[in-house]
């Protein structure tokens, strides 16, 4: 019996400038170039084993194995990796998704990174964390920024070589983000589906991607000087710009729920109390996250609570690049598991 095993971490990432639209759906290379910053508090641990004596691919997640439909996708993604190597062995995949259930964030970020560095691991794939992130960006878009810590761009680039992340800033500098929990349901429309319908219904989606281009040189200028005020600005409105998009599809629809919108009002109510600088921004999903500076993370958490049950706010750092585990390591994830805590 031959196998190879492989296993790795990956944080989740939140756009400060989104990724909302393909220009091409097979190898999901995007219309614009977009930013994130990883997250150290939600992470997903990954273990692939490559066996010469399976006759399919299995897929576990939190130690529950998953439906045809689940195990396709990762076919799918396993395959992209298999043609590069030029030999098919099927696997084994588990991950555990240390993603609070209630935060209701999407985990394919962190999900799609962790399996593309295990696969790179255990098939001993001699190529570059950019390189690898090509792979990646054909799971999930936004999983493509999830190889890296801090601050990390997602060129658009030219062709499925080149659209890649690379790191920008390791954030190392008093930044912190809040995620406002408002609904932990599964999206509704999920993000491939709205982000296609926007592309192709909007009159608004020409301005969108102009000025998420000017957005991003903006905002990278303002992380090079660490000015957060210009970063959070910045962040608040490319955000509301991407939802005007769907405000403006034909037909119409929205991520927000009502509860959506009691949050930014709050958010907005307690900044402007405390004086604070806090910025919002929203994927597809009606949860509402805060930018915010690490060390006001305490004041503002507080504050919010007055308007939201505190175990509704999770606070999070900055978070590494993605890493490889040991079997140690493995086994004491697992252990979170059973133990019912890793959420
Ligand atoms: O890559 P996906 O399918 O998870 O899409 C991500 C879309 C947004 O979260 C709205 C924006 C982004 O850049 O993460």
């Amino acid at each position: 019996m031959t196998q190879a095993v492989g296993i790795a971490r990956a944080h989740t990432n939140i756009a400060l400038i989104k990724y909302w639209g393909k220009r091409d759906k097979d190898l999901f290379l995007p219309m614009n170039s977009s930013l994130s910053l990883t997250l150290e508090a939600f992470y997903t641990d990954t273990k692939v084993t490559f066996d010469d004596e399976l006759i399919k691919d299995i897929f576990l997640l939190n130690g529950k194995e998953q439906s045809e439909k689940e195990v396709a996708k990762i076919s799918h993604f396993l395959d992209l990796f298999c043609e590069y190597i030029g030999k098919r062995p099927f696997a084994r995949v588990e991950s555990i998704n240390f993603v609070p259930t209630a935060a209701g964030l999407a985990s394919s970020a962190s999900a799609f990174a962790a399996l593309a560095l295990a696969v790179a691991d255990a098939l001993k794939l001699d190529m570059t964390r950019q390189e690898l992130s090509t792979f990646a960006r054909r799971g999930s878009g936004s999983s493509t920024r999830s190889l890296f810590g801090g601050f990390v761009e997602w060129a658009m680039g030219t062709s499925s070589e080149d659209s890649m992340a690379h790191p920008v800033d390791d954030a190392d500098w008093d930044i912190g983000m809040l995620v406002l929990v408002v609904d932990s349901q599964e999206k509704k429309i999920a993000s491939r589906i709205g982000m296609e319908h926007t592309v192709q219904t909007s009159p608004f989606y020409p301005a969108w991607i102009e000025t998420a281009r000017e957005d991003l040189q903006a905002m990278k200028a303002a992380i090079a000087e660490k000015d957060f005020e210009t970063l959070g600005r910045i962040t608040e409105h490319n955000g509301f710009k991407m939802h005007a998009t769907t405000l403006s599809a034909n037909p119409p629809f929205t991520y927000w729920s009502a509860d959506s919108l009691l949050a930014q009002e709050a958010v907005r109510l307690v900044r402007e109390e405390l004086q604070v600088p806090a910025y919002m921004t929203m994927d597809a999903g009606p949860n509402v996250k805060i930018l915010c500076r690490a060390s006001d993370m305490g004041r503002l958490q507080k504050a919010l609570s007055i308007h939201f049950p505190a175990e509704n706010i999770i606070s999070s750092l900055p978070g590494p690049a993605a890493y490889v585990l040991s079997e140690a390591d493995w086994q004491q994830s697992k252990m979170r598991l059973t133990e019912g805590n890793h959420i």
